[in-house]
């Protein structure tokens, strides 16, 4: 017998657990000429918002040891010029494709989840951006659950609210869970800093970025392990994830799939790698089913 490396999610059942991880992908669709997208178990779009945005002012990354800071600001074309001209080239690929998107308040949550097109695999809502000026990136738990609540009164399909590591990212996934969302994204980046000692100043004119890649993976392995415990609905974990090794330590702990962020930029291959790495260790361990694993690290 194969090994199965399905993932049953409450409205969605995907191929496989490993996807890339909002904004680090593009739209996906330049990558089918490069790798065989029908492995992933979705493509995650860049976040849109209702209306374009330019993004924030170069630079943009910085590379710290094992990671890196970056400072994007949501650049999109915006969400209808995404339906109009994205979106049918995207459905062609044939692959689950996730819609990720940012508000600036319950009402564009929920006015993008009334216009999510129905054939979406799900819709995912970036309730953590660090790179937007005057906001912060951790929200309180009434704000989540406004903002989640809009989205599920509009969008009958798979859900998902992707949180930052900061502030109280137990209450955040709590809230979320009860506003009706279907699993958390557990995380975006940390919010870091870079200064430039030539110019004394801060390399990013917001001066905080966020932080992701190898550096955070432990973080985020910490607070995936601490929120499968408590809330009761899937947990897709983000955050450091470069092979198949790190992908399974999620799994271990407990996430029912993982995304792949930064690995992207330095390795364009990473997401086929990665899958093709747990397999491999999955099946020397003589494993039939990944659901057989899953949380199999957790202390009871
Ligand atoms: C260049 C860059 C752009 C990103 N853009 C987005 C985005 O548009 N929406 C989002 O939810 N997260 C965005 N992220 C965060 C990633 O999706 C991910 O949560 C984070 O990088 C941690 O995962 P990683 O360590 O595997 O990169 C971005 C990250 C990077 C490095």
């Amino acid at each position: 017998m194969g090994l199965d490396l399905s993932v049953a999610l409450r409205r969605l059942r995907l191929r496989s657990p490993v996807m890339p991880a909002a904004g680090t992908f593009g739209f996906g669709e330049e990558y089918a000429e490069l790798l065989d997208l029908s492995d992933l178990g979705a493509l995650v779009t860049k976040t849109l918002t209702l209306r374009p945005r330019m993004g924030n002012p170069q630079p943009r990354l910085w590379e710290t040891p094992c990671g890196l800071l970056n400072s994007i600001g949501l650049e999109n074309p915006g969400f209808s010029a995404f339906l109009e001209e994205v979106w049918p080239r995207l459905l062609r690929l044939g692959v689950p494709v996730v819609v990720s998107v940012y508000g600036e308040g319950p009402e564009e949550y929920g006015e993008m989840a009334g216009r999510v097109p129905r054939e979406a695999a799900a819709l995912e809502l970036n309730l953590s951006c660090p790179n937007v000026p005057g906001r912060p990136a951790a929200l309180a738990p009434e704000e989540i659950r406004a903002r989640v609540g809009a989205a599920r009164a509009a969008w009958p399909g798979e859900l998902w609210a992707k949180i930052a590591p900061e502030g109280d990212y137990r209450a955040a996934a709590l809230a979320a869970a009860e506003a009706g969302a279907d699993a958390i994204v557990a995380t975006n980046t940390f919010r870091g800093l870079a200064i430039d000692v030539e110019r004394r100043a801060p390399v990013f004119a917001n001066v905080f970025a966020g932080l992701s890649g190898p550096a955070i993976k432990p973080l985020v392995l910490r607070i995936v392990y601490e929120l499968c415990g408590v809330v009761g609905i899937p947990v897709i974990a983000c955050g450091g994830i470069a092979s198949g090794r790190d992908a399974l330590e999620f799994v271990f702990a407990g996430a029912h799939a993982v995304q792949v962020g930064t690995a992207n930029f330095f390795d364009p291959w990473a997401l086929p790698r990665v899958l093709q790495e747990m397999r491999a260790i999955l099946e020397a361990q003589g494993v039939h089913r990944l659901e057989e694993v899953r949380g199999c690290a957790r202390k009871r």
